[in-house]
């Protein structure tokens, strides 16, 4: 594979210098048709039966125009060299926004920010590329890796796409760090649950009131509601806390290096399918489920070495309205530092997925590639697996919720598991009688729902994107032995647990289902309503 030519391997151009401008709006560019057209092949064309893999080409039809691009990584979908369209019997480049008018043609209803979110994606991942010529990595390789997803979702149509002015300032990918502002609540206003004492470590709060950090991006969308409290004294604004903070890839959730901890905002900012916001149920929904969840993943670990999870054992905002109690609430989360063990280095596993050239160590560093793929699925697939076999818990083990513990040897040893937000407990199998309707309602899944995402995220999202970027490092044609060792440690949780019928139809080949992100989009619905498509599976 020539690291240079190819389009998603542009991304190893990533991270090496280069002259201004040059060449990185072709990079943005690149990326932005890349995303779009994997969500074509998977989400328009696929499901209408106008896919055709002619290696070593993939060949699509979109809106009557033919349309092909060079491939490989199996279902990830990666692509080598430019995408064309037939025009007069030859092959002519396709551009994203050619390709969005496609869509635009093929997909009924109309929609007239479909467009503009593309362009804005594209137009964020060069103002990105730009930043981060400006600006060194971080030296925590954890945070390195969290702020390593520049290209984002693979498999959305707008995956960079950040609304309103002012992002960059805020942004994990550009090396951002910032300050936040302090507020004060008034001590009888407190809206919070479970340990909030390290929130107490941000800074210090006159008598009578309660600190609680905000960060500033969302401070500035709130400013209208803000107003009256500030002016009459429910509220008082302490300025900005003293040590800068940085932002994680999920942009809201920030890393405050004084205290070691993890701090999830609210911000009212779409960012791929959803406004980042904590409702109120979800505040609460954390920490309950975080109080559910001890025991759970105390079993899991014992069961399966090297399980780790960050739970979330408090949230405190300001109970001022709805409105403000969710704007304003916060989450606690360790940062994973804490929970791995001695000489292993917590990495996000979207940044080993990221597509590279050749030219680096890889996903798998000094390790032998299958080694440290079997490692790597033994750590990540058995827990999630038994999680909601056995315990009715059904995780959201996609690329940007699970860190693997790298140990000196270059080989994950640990899976770290985050996100309450996504985790919810399979109904039937939890007695959530207890809790308000609204908090018990966002925690449960149905059973079948709960298996869709559980094999969405950990075979689709994560493990066929791994497996591509495992196959692209070790520069050969690995990917049939790779889904073999998967089989293998998928083959042995089953036995070991009596094979539930589930699991039983996976091992045997069926579709698996891939989350339609360009369809939720162009719907403009809420990302809990997307629906899948069925995919080929690897395994088969
Ligand atoms: N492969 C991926 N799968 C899912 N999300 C991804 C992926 N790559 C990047 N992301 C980003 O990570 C975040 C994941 O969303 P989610 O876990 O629901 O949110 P949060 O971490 O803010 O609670 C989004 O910002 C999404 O754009
Ligand atoms: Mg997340």
């Amino acid at each position: 594979m020539n690291a240079v030519s190819t389009a998603d391997s542009r991304l190893s151009d990533l991270d090496r210098p280069q002259a201004p401008g040059d060449g990185r709006g072709a990079i943005a560019e690149a990326v932005t048709l890349g995303a779009l057209l994997r969500c074509c092949v998977r989400e328009v064309a696929g499901p209408r039966g106008l896919v055709w893999p002619a290696e070593p080409y993939v060949l699509l039809r979109v809106a009557g125009t033919l349309l092909r691009a060079r491939v490989h990584g199996g279902i990830a979908l990666r692509f080598d060299g430019p995408a064309e369209w037939l025009s007069d019997g030859a092959w002519r480049p396709l551009t994203s926004e050619m390709l969005v008018a496609l869509i635009e043609r093929e997909l009924p209803g109309g929609n007239d920010e479909f467009a503009g979110q593309v362009a804005r994606s594209r137009e964020a991942i060069g103002a990105l590329l730009d930043a981060r010529e400006g600006g060194a990595a971080p030296g925590d390789p954890w945070l390195a890796s969290e702020q390593a997803l520049v290209a984002g979702h693979p498999f959305h149509p707008s995956p960079k796409a950040r609304e309103g002015d002012g992002w960059l300032r805020y942004a994990p990918e550009a090396h951002a760090e910032f300050p936040l502002r302090l507020l004060g609540v008034r001590a009888d206003l407190v809206a919070e649950r479970g340990d909030t004492r390290a929130l107490d470590l941000s800074g210090s709060a006159p008598a009578g009131y309660v600190p609680l950090p905000a960060h500033p991006w969302q401070l500035g969308l709130l400013a209208a509601d803000l107003r009256e409290p500030l002016a009459d004294g429910r509220l008082v604004d302490l300025g900005e806390t003293p040590r800068p903070v940085a932002p994680t890839s999920s942009v809201r959730t920030v890393f405050d290096p004084g205290t070691g901890m993890c701090l999830k905002f609210s911000l009212d900012v779409r960012i791929t399918n959803c406004v980042r916001k904590n409702a109120w149920y979800e505040l609460a929904g954390a920490v309950e489920l975080t109080e559910r969840l001890g025991p759970v993943f105390a079993r899991l670990a014992a069961r399966f070495p090297g399980t780790r999870w960050l739970p979330e054992p408090g949230y405190r905002s300001a109970g001022l309205g709805v409105r403000l109690l969710e704007g304003l609430g916060v989450i606690l989360r360790p940062g994973p530092w804490t929970v791995c063990g001695p000489g292993v280095t917590p990495v996000l596993a979207g940044a080993l997925a990221a597509p590279r050239g050749t030219a680096d160590g890889g996903p798998c560093g000094t390790a032998d590639p299958l080694v440290w793929w079997r490692c790597y699925v033994e750590r990540v697939a058995p827990p999630v697996l038994d999680a909601y076999f056995t315990h009715g818990v059904v995780l959201e083990p996609h690329l940007q919720n699970v860190l693997l513990g790298i140990d000196h040897h270059d080989l994950p040893v640990e899976a770290i598991f985050r996100d309450m937000e996504g985790t919810k407990l399979v109904r039937d199998r939890h007695d959530l009688s207890g809790l308000p309707p609204a908090v018990a309602g966002a925690l449960a899944y149905d059973a079948d729902r709960g298996w869709n995402r559980v094999v969405y995220c950990l075979m689709v999202n994560h493990l066929a994107e791994i497996a591509a970027s495992v196959a692209e490092h070790a520069g050969r044609a690995v990917l049939p032995e790779l889904w073999s060792i998967c089989r293998d440690v998928l083959t042995t949780y089953a036995a070991g647990h009596g094979t539930p019928p589930l699991l039983a139809e996976l091992l045997a080949g069926a579709p698996l289902p891939a989350k339609a992100n360009l369809g939720v989009r162009w719907a403009r619905d809420a990302d809990r309503s997307a629906g899948y498509v069925p995919i080929a599976n690897p395994l088969a």
